[in-house]
């Protein structure tokens, strides 16, 4: 339908039906309107499968939904690294809502993963904007070439569970920017979601869906965003305010009370009829991009999508550990399978992303016909350590060749609605693992969990594979990793770290009562640990494979550039060793000297390439300003400082085996703004001001750059470092007080002034 037609729709519309077209008519549907021929649209959570409830509907995932396909959760598909594989995936759930006739699928939920603890951290990406939003971009590209829409959530800086729908993310501009809006922006400008669904807290003390600046500035103004915006259910405050600031669309509803407000505030004349024009048009263009364009021969073929399913699964489970090659295992030799999770897997979280899996498979299950037994281990109902349980687990590990070990987090260990208390398994099962190990040294664990653990035996075994939450046919993909019929090709969308304390988020999460500080700033993740110079179990982008890979030839189309160009740069990877194998070579750069501060380095691309044994392939990268730049809070834009930068390409965040540096000249001239405050050194390092410093220092005893002079630290009282550092430090004003009386304020002043003009 066109504009005109949606308009001539929304003419023919009274204020009450308009107002009640911004909430939802049930549960899952938008209004319908008999009179005008207005259809409803259903929606329905995912985003890793369709949670659609036919019958009775909640938030939560109390209530069935249909039988579907469970595929693995955000926290597994990040680490992929595979943006053709979320495509794909997406390609297969946009045909599912297609059959379904669901319009649009409520995700992906991009939140950084802050902290470990966050109950949700299954469903999200990264503590990485860039990976978040590039994997989120694809799998919205995929969905949405289905014509079927996508709901990116929750916007914005919703990183924790407790009290979620009330907690302030207190955060500052520049890590807004550079964390949590980046998460987004990406994939909002490139693939243009058809939704966007606000968060349920409050950002700096403003609830998400009154957030004027991000709703419609940055949202609507900056990001070019074309969709509607939708409530997270009940996110709601107050009705009017949402709406003007940009809210389109309330879900579920409020039975009437909120259209009620928006009605009454357009006839007292407190709410602009135009606004309320908009997002009914906003939200019946979407009604008819979906109703328009159904696809009726769509076919939700559940065995097939399983398939489909185990292949992204496969790409998915990162091998942590391999000592002595104790991986693959063969058919042949004789294995004992230990803990619940390999009969009873833990493939996915709870909560509103909860799937209906039509089947299961187990680990135990896919290896039935092999030499392999199995002992139960722990239950996970209870933490509590069972010995006869163990000491069952060790007799078996014991008589058997090689122990694997599935241990995981329980349900009640981690869901929507709470955090986690800490980010240890459950007691049994390190127990579980502590007396195994001991008993077999060779062993392997295998884990079910959707954000980090700690793992106090990791170096008491031999293997470990993170196989996160990875959708119902995790049995057949995590064995298809054990015995080598697939080659690990995943990496860690997140830092390890030995223990909770060590998190940048630590101090502050989940913050008193309702304000949450993010005090660590811009430093999240790999950020602060390799600023810190800190030790991790596994960092960022780690990930083994059962092949070798060499990196060569590295190089760029040109070694300086004005921050307008865009920069070429390739590197040849080998397989070097005997198995097909797909590695992720990722590129990440670092700015050399910066006034700023800034990370040690920052993920800018990635690549996934498919290796014969001996084959090489060359990958090219292309970047722009924004791999360069940070955010400036005085432009507040995007700016790169010029200067030396370093590109470093690598196998993970501490694997990098290729470095190369390039120039960037900044085409921005920062505005100068000197006051009677700044400082000498300041002024020296500027090239437009250094020449007012003379003129400061006239007559000045004190007010001299030092010289160095030999034995001069010896002679007096302060050393040459202290008058260096003295100098350099004096505020301009220090001249009135240090100098002979001839400088004036207003000398002073002027010169400030012709400074900060550019004269
Ligand atoms: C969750 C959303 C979900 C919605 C609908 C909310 O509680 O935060 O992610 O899409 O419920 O179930």
């Amino acid at each position: 339908m066109t504009k005109e037609a949606i308009r001539d729709l929304i003419a023919q519309m009274t204020l009450e039906e308009k107002a009640s077209f911004c909430s939802g008519g049930d549960f899952w549907h938008t209004k319908s309107c008999e009179r005008l021929g207005i259809p409803a649209i259903m929606v329905s959570d995912g985003p890793h499968g369709l949670r659609k409830q036919a019958d009775l509907g909640d938030h939560l995932g109390v209530n069935e939904s249909i039988k579907a396909v469970c595929f693995p959760a955000g926290c597994a598909t990040a680490a992929s690294f595979n943006r053709e594989l979320m495509e794909e995936m997406g390609q297969t759930l946009g045909n599912e809502c297609q059959a379904e006739g669901v319009s649009v699928i409520l995700g992906p939920a991009v939140n950084i993963k802050r902290s470990p603890l966050c109950g949700r951290n299954f469903e999200y990406y990264s503590e990485d904007p860039y990976l978040a939003t590039e994997m989120a971009g694809a799998l919205i590209k995929g969905i949405q070439s289905k014509n079927v829409g996508t709901s990116i959530k929750h916007f914005l800086a919703n990183n924790q569970e407790t009290r979620r729908m009330s907690a302030s993310s207190e955060i500052d501009e520049r890590t807004l920017r550079e964390i949590y809006l980046a998460a987004f922006e990406g994939a909002v400008c490139r693939q243009k979601p058809w939704t966007l669904m606000c968060s349920y807290n409050k950002i700096n003390g403003i609830y998400a869906a009154e957030n004027e600046e991000f709703l419609t500035k940055v949202l609507r103004d900056e990001w070019n965003f074309d969709g509607f915006v939708v409530s997270d259910w009940g996110a709601v405050n107050r009705r009017v305010a949402d709406l003007a600031a940009g809210l389109d669309l309330e879900m579920p509803c409020s039975n009437g009370w909120n259209d009620k407000l928006i009605v009454e505030a357009v006839q007292k004349n407190e709410l602009d009829e135009a606004l309320l024009d908009q997002a009914v048009e906003r939200i019946l263009n979407i009604v008819y991009r979906f109703a328009e364009h159904r696809d009726y021969n769509a076919v939700f073929d559940r065995d097939l999508d399983h398939e489909k399913a185990r292949r992204v699964a496969e790409e998915t489970i990162v091998l942590l550990k391999n000592e002595e090659g104790i991986l693959p295992l063969s058919r042949d030799e004789e294995v004992v399978f230990i803990g619940k999770y390999a009969k009873e897997p833990r493939f996915q979280g709870g909560g509103s992303s909860h799937i209906n899996s039509h089947k299961v498979s187990s680990a135990l299950e896919a290896v039935k016909d092999w030499k392999v037994g199995y002992v139960q281990g722990f239950h996970d109902e209870l933490d509590v350590v069972e010995e006869d349980l163990i000491k069952e687990a060790v007799k078996a590990a014991k008589k058997a060749k090689k122990a694997i070990i599935f241990a995981g987090l329980p349900d009640a260990f981690e869901s929507e609605g709470f955090d986690r208390k800490h980010m240890r398994l459950p007691e049994c099962q390190n127990e579980l693992i502590r007396q195994v190990a001991m008993a077999q040294p060779d062993t392997v664990v295998v884990l079910h969990n959707g954000s980090p653990v700690e793992m106090p035996w990791a170096d008491q075994v031999k293997g470990i594979v993170e196989a996160y939450l990875s959708g119902q046919a995790v049995g057949e993909a995590v064995t298809d990793i054990l015995y080598g019929r697939v080659n690990p090709s995943a990496k860690l969308p997140e830092s390890f770290p030995y223990q909770l304390e060590d998190n940048p988020s630590y101090l502050y999460y989940p913050g008193v009562k309702d304000i949450s500080e993010y005090r660590e700033g811009i430093f999240v993740g790999y950020r602060y640990y390799e600023k810190k110079k800190m030790k991790v179990r596994y960092p960022f982008g780690h990930g083994l494979s059962y092949t070798t890979f060499a990196y060569s030839n590295l190089k760029t189309d040109k070694s300086k550039m004005s921050d307008q160009d865009r920069l070429l740069v390739s590197i040849d990877i080998t397989n070097t060793g005997k198995a097909a194998g797909k590695e992720v070579v990722q590129l990440y750069v670092a700015d050399k000297i910066s006034t700023e501060l800034r990370p040690v380095k920052e993920l800018r691309d990635f690549a996934k390439v498919e290796l014969q044994p001996g084959e090489t392939k060359s990958v090219t990268f292309t970047l722009g300003k924004r791999a360069f730049a940070y955010w400036n809070t005085k432009l507040h834009d995007w700016h790169v400082e010029s200067g030396e930068f370093e590109l470093l390409l690598g196998s993970s965040l501490e694997d990098i085996r290729g470095k190369i540096q390039v120039e960037v000249a900044s085409t921005v001239q920062l505005p100068s703004q000197y006051t009677l405050d700044s400082t000498i050194g300041d002024l020296l390092e500027d090239e437009k001001a250094m020449k007012y410093v003379d003129g400061l220092l006239k007559n000045s005893p004190i007010f001299q750059e030092p010289e160095e002079e030999e034995g001069a630290a010896s002679k007096s009282a302060i050393s040459l470092e202290m008058k260096k550092a003295m100098f350099q430090d004096m505020p301009i004003r220090g001249a009135l007080s240090f100098g002979d009386g001839t400088v004036s304020v207003k000398e002073l002043l002027d010169i400030v002034d012709k400074i900060n003009k550019g004269e």
